[in-house]
């Protein structure tokens, strides 16, 4: 039987949640966008061909912020092509996923959709095939209110009002090789600093990120950050960190751990943000947008999905479908305690993808829609974690893996909304084999009760939910939590993921 021990008190703030954590992404890439939010000719399509089970099942997930259009697809995107007469539209050839572009979905039509969802737009701006002149005449079209060439043409287009857009990423992985238009840190770095710059001479509004490393496995991860921030840093808010986990050589154990490091990551970002910060004498303090984190099977893409061929250039094709497991849905959750316990510095983050590809819902043309495993963690922790994020003390036992050394068996993080006087409590057992019993003293938030207490959890960790049987695996109301004398007990299944609130 594994133990561990945790304590809420108020006064341990780690900082308020910056409630776009609970962002997401949607890339023109296989069928995210067509057959996944939008499917004209659906029994649930709306006016505007939006899929109305997948904006139910959007608002049921509980996003925030969406980033939008890419992704490696948005470095070699004209964003003009998708605005106008859709009648006038060019297809175009995707070269990141090898697929073509109807751009009948664009950027007035996404907007659209983002207010029936409840979410925030999150702008990617191609910093690989273009530069400085066409991020301008893009920030003119959306946040321009009139009288200019490109904010008259948004009007004539039919958007009367500014799109207003704040959240902005100067482009998308821009140190790896695969990315159109990659560049070197020196190089990256002057020309982030050159489009921020002119960016904020046209809005001084905008939020800026500028792109970090795509994962911190690169050779160059580290040595690029500080680079690109020694050029860029007055010029910028966050850097981006993106991250993606999988199962490698069936090592569940070290797998199971990935949220160790995921921490470590943020850490490590953070610790060469800050030092340039004091090498450069600077007051500012830059804040972490997580705005790519998943898991991801990539060499399943890499030796099967991935389409070479010059002749083949499909739309919407399946790619990136990933069927997830409850030991992925455990880790998942592992990983949004991870950004959660950094509440302080990742002020933004983006779960990849939203639909169909690498998603937590998922959807047959025609047909239905259903919550992949890795939808109840995302759901339950982004309606529960309000206010501000506590720092648990958290005495664990623990064990060794492969791949992280000897780690926290249990994994803990809590929030507490002094307005509501309510508390939330996020855990993942990540042993294989044990239970895990849990003693949470909150006997400094004063008098509470449990409100729900939930598990994840399956006898087979590869239970996952499918087209032919879309709720095989879901929360089930975890009966072993209570609370005795400001003390809450509650007993973790191995490999499991729980919320418990209290009020
Ligand atoms: O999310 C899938 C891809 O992963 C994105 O397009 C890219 O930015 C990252 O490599």
């Amino acid at each position: 039987m594994v133990t561990a021990r945790l304590t809420l008190d108020p006064h341990f703030a780690v900082g308020a949640i910056n409630r776009r954590i609970f962002g997401s992404f949607v890339e023109h890439l296989g069928r995210c966008v067509y057959d996944g939010i939008y499917e004209p000719g659906h029994p649930t399509a709306d006016a505007e061909g939006f899929r109305g089970d997948v904006i139910d099942l959007v608002k049921e997930l509980g996003t925030t912020t969406i980033r939008y259009p890419g992704g490696n697809f948005v470095s070699g995107f004209k964003w003009e092509d998708s605005v106008g007469p859709r009648e006038d539209r060019p297809r175009r050839l995707d070269l990141a996923w090898h697929s073509t572009e109807t751009n009948e979905i664009g950027l007035h039509e996404f907007s659209s959709w983002l207010t029936k969802v409840d979410s925030e737009l999150m702008l990617a701006i191609n910093l690989g095939t273009r530069g400085v002149e066409e991020a301008l005449d893009l920030v003119e079209y959306t946040n321009i209110r009139s009288g200019s060439t490109l904010s008259d043409l948004r009007i004539a287009n039919g958007q009367v009002d500014p799109f207003g857009v704040t959240m902005w990423c100067l482009g998308n992985e821009m140190d790896g090789p695969w990315q159109l238009g990659h560049r070197s840190a020196e190089d990256y770095g002057k020309i982030a600093s050159q489009t921020a710059k002119a960016l904020r001479q046209l809005d001084e509004r905008l939020e800026l990120v500028v792109c970090g490393s795509s994962s911190a496995q690169m050779p160059t991860f580290g040595s690029w950050e500080r680079t690109v921030l020694q050029h860029t840093y007055e010029d910028v808010d966050y850097i981006s960190c993106h991250a993606y986990y999988e199962e490698r050589g069936g090592d569940l154990t070290s797998f199971l751990a990935s949220g160790v490091n995921m921490d470590h990551f943020i850490e490590s970002v953070v610790a060469t943000a800050d030092s340039v910060k004091a090498e450069l004498r600077s007051s500012k303090q830059i804040n972490i947008s997580f705005d790519e984190w998943n898991v991801w099977y990539i060499e399943r893409y890499q030796t099967v999905d991935r389409i070479t061929d010059v002749e083949e250039w499909p739309v919407a094709p399946r790619l990136l479908e990933d069927v997830y497991s409850v030991a992925d849905a455990v880790v998942f959750g592992s990983l949004l305690i991870s950004l959660l316990k950094h509440a302080d510095r990742v002020q933004s983050a983006s779960l990849a993808q939203l639909v169909n590809v690498i998603a937590p819902i998922m959807t047959e043309p025609g047909g239905d829609s259903w919550r992949q495993t890795t939808f109840f963690p995302f759901s339950v922790t982004s309606r529960l974690a309000r206010g501000t994020v506590l720092e648990v003390k958290l005495d664990s036992d623990t064990h060794d893996t492969k791949d992280y050394g000897t780690v926290a068996t249990v994994d803990a993080v809590a929030t507490f909304d002094a307005e509501t006087g309510t508390a939330a409590v996020f855990l993942v057992n990540r042993s294989e084999t044990e239970e895990a019993t849990v003693t949470i003293d909150v006997a400094g938030l004063g008098a509470l009760g449990i409100l729900e207490a939930s598990t994840l959890a399956d006898a087979d960790v590869y239970a996952a939910n499918t087209l032919a049987d879309q709720n095989r695996v879901g929360l089930t109301p975890n009966t072993s939590a209570s609370l005795v004398d400001g003390v809450v007990t509650i007993t973790l299944p191995a490999v499991s993921w729980s919320a418990v609130s209290l009020g």
